[in-house]
């Protein structure tokens, strides 16, 4: 997989319908010039601004664990530059039960305003869920910036995410007392463990981030120097010394009045439920400090049952987070574990192909599930989207019959729902 992910040739119907319409579909190379006007194209995309030479260097060494796919119009005023990008990479994605299933991540996905609406993102996606197919991977991840674009691709959100809003005044800690202590530490020394402690605190729904993330969440890129001057780090070590957690936030400008100053929590992990109660009341208890925002957090954050006011936290948004598609019904589903003991048979629909059938679904006393092709009668129908949030635990299959977008007898939807839905909500930690 490593080496082929990024060289198998690009998706063969995609590049025959762009050709139709006079575009260039294929792989972008390890040439520098190639690379930059890439990562050039993916910031217009995303109207980010005109990238200095030196995050153009470091996105260049980013691409290096990408699968970077662009298309050319070689009758554009400047033809080097992609009229459309795509990045994608296998990356591993936490399922319920602890387990993780090989995901295809997708990112970077950009049209130029000149070439919108032309059908090139849907040969875009549609090309990568064929080629992650072709590397024989089970389900496509992403995140979006537009909740319009990508169920019609037979992506659901699967996760959601909250951002909130901390009324420190009004949060008094009533939270178990944490065992160990909190310590101030440089960046780059929390660098080098951040990632073993976020792996720790993985539930269903996150997947691996890379070590440019992590270099970037810290601001450790050259380029980020001075945005990142103002970021403090603070790692958790439990009763026996060991590092169980980490937060990273900044102290923003309190204006006239110095006792308001608002702080910004760039990342919060903990591995432990020691370590979540004792960042969380370093953070409550800061002086000189009226409020705390942090995105991204769980839908069931047990912040809210560890202080004196539950309305002290409040959400300021909520919304989908992370995407998934299932593109192989067995794989996918053997590959989580389920709630309970039992067996379902579902239909599933799905214009595109990749997911419809008919499966049953087997489930033994240890949760472990086998799936077979079948052609008994099916008990709960839904589509390839419906069925990808039921997979993650996150969504009821009764809350999807309601929606119409899955159909079947009340038991056997209850059955579904006894299976599927976790306790613990899933979760994706951050953007990709
Ligand atoms: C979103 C974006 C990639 C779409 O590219 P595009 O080439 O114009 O899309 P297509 O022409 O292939 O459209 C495919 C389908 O999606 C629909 N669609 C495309 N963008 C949409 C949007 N933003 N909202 C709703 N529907 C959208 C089209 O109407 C079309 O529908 P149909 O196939 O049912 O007729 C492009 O507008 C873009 O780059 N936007 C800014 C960056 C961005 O948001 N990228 C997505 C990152 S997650």
């Amino acid at each position: 997989m490593d080496e082929l992910f990024r060289t198998l040739p690009a998706d063969a119907a995609s590049t025959d319908v762009l050709a139709a319409g006079g575009l260039r579909y294929g792989l972008v190379g390890a040439d520098p010039d190639e690379r930059d006007a890439f990562s050039q194209a993916v910031s217009r995309g995303f109207y980010s601004s005109i990238a200095e030479a030196e995050e153009l260097y470091e996105a260049r060494e980013a691409y290096d664990d990408r699968r970077t796919t662009a298309v050319w119009d070689d009758s554009a005023a400047e033809p080097e530059t992609p009229v459309a990008t795509v990045d994608s990479w296998p990356t591993p994605l936490t399922m319920p039960g602890g387990g993780s299933l090989p995901a295809w991540a997708i990112s970077g996905v950009t049209v130029a305003p000149t070439h919108r609406r032309r059908g090139i993102a849907r040969a875009l996606l549609e090309g990568e869920l064929r080629t992650a197919r072709a590397l024989r991977l089970p389900i496509a991840a992403l995140t979006v910036s537009e909740a319009t674009i990508y169920g019609r691709f037979g992506f659901a959100p699967v996760a959601s995410a909250v951002d909130l809003v901390i009324d420190t005044r009004r949060a008094a800690w009533t939270g178990p007392q944490a065992k160990g202590r909190v310590h101030f530490v440089q960046r780059d020394a929390l660098r080098t463990i951040a990632p073993g402690i976020q792996q720790r605190a993985r539930v269903a729904g996150d997947v691996d981030r890379w070590p440019g993330y992590w270099d970037r969440l810290l601001g450790l890129r050259a380029s980020l120097a001075k945005k990142a001057a103002d970021l403090r780090a603070v790692r958790y070590d439990d009763e026996h010394g060991e590092p169980q957690g980490f937060v990273v936030y900044r102290v923003k400008d309190a204006g006239a009045d110095f006792s308001r100053h608002p702080v910004e929590v760039v990342d919060l992990v903990a591995a432990t439920t020691d370590a979540y109660a004792g960042l969380w009341r370093y953070l409550l208890e800061l002086d000189l400090v009226h409020e705390i925002t942090v995105d991204l957090r769980s839908v069931d954050e047990p912040l809210r049952w560890m202080v004196a006011d539950p309305r002290a936290v409040r959400t300021r948004a909520h919304s989908d987070h992370l995407w998934t598609r299932i593109l192989d019904v067995a794989v996918a589903l053997e590959g989580r574990r389920w709630q309970t003991a039992g067996a379902i048979v579902l239909e599933v629909t799905d214009p595109l192909g990749f997911a419809a059938g008919r499966f049953s679904l087997a489930v033994d006393e240890a949760g472990r599930a086998t799936v077979m092709t079948t052609d008994a009668p099916a008990e709960v129908t839904l589509d390839a989207g419906a069925l990808a949030a039921v997979h993650l635990g996150g969504t009821s299959p009764l809350t999807l019959a309601a929606a119409g977008r899955a159909s079947g007898g009340q038991e056997a939807l209850e059955r579904l729902h006894a299976l599927a839905v976790t306790p613990v909500p899933p979760r994706l930690s951050f953007w990709f």
